[in-house]
């Protein structure tokens, strides 16, 4: 059996234009591979740990090539629940909205926590390298503007996403942006979601 992990991160529910177009991806990815179980995680639901000084001390540990000690294992309990249910997984959906021309806290959030050496990636002699290989990953993004012309240079989404899981070893990521969802009204934020369906339901038997 293969594993998918879909991180929601919008808070939106039935009114989120991005998990319209997930969905969409899913119920066709579903009838095309049915060796796979999906493993829903939401971040607006999910209690994240916080990433409190004695943690924070943990990663440091880590960093230096030293075990963490009991004390820090136990603070640790909750960020090793999370990673472990990252890493365990084939395949990853990303449901995320453009905020503030980047991410929502709660996917920073979420990031801050599973990225950690030993786990995701590790220093070498000859640089970083990224522990998570053979994986692949969709993130599926909805914007208020349009970000494909002129004003690429204000997406900071994507460029960020791509650059953090490439760095943990994640090469294969395909995006589907769906933009302008509400700075050209209503009935272009209904093509341009169509256009990200239909898009998104060949990619999900192509994958
Ligand atoms: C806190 C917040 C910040 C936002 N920042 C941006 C932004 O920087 N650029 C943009 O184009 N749209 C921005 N938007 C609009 C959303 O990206 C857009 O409405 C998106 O389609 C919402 O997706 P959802 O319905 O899946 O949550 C923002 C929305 C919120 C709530």
């Amino acid at each position: 059996m293969h594993r998918l992990l879909h991180i929601i991160a919008t808070p939106r529910g039935k009114n989120s234009s991005t998990l319209h177009i997930s969905r969409e991806f899913l119920k066709v990815f579903t009838q095309n591979h049915h060796d796979y179980e999906v493993d829903e995680l939401d971040l607006y639901l999910e209690e994240l740990p916080e990433l409190t000084l004695k943690r924070i001390d943990g990663k440091y540990f880590l960093l230096s090539g030293k075990d963490l000690s009991q004390d820090l294992q136990d603070a640790w309990e909750a960020i090793i629940k999370q990673i472990e249910r990252f890493v365990n997984k084939d395949l990853y959906l990303i449901t995320t909205p453009m905020w503030n021309f980047s991410i929502p806290y709660r996917l920073k959030h979420y990031i801050d926590i599973i990225v950690q050496p030993r786990y995701l990636f590790r220093y070498t002699e000859r640089g970083v390298e990224g522990l998570l290989k053979d994986k692949k990953m969709v993130i599926i993004t909805s914007r208020g503007g349009d970000y494909s012309g002129e004003a690429k240079t204000y997406d900071f989404q994507e460029s960020y996403l791509r650059a953090v899981f490439n760095f943990v070893g994640i090469k294969d990521i395909f995006f589907i942006n769906a933009q302008p969802m509400d700075a050209k009204g209503e009935k272009v934020r209904k093509e341009r979601l169509e256009e990200a369906k239909t898009i998104a339901c060949k990619l999900a038997k192509e994958i």
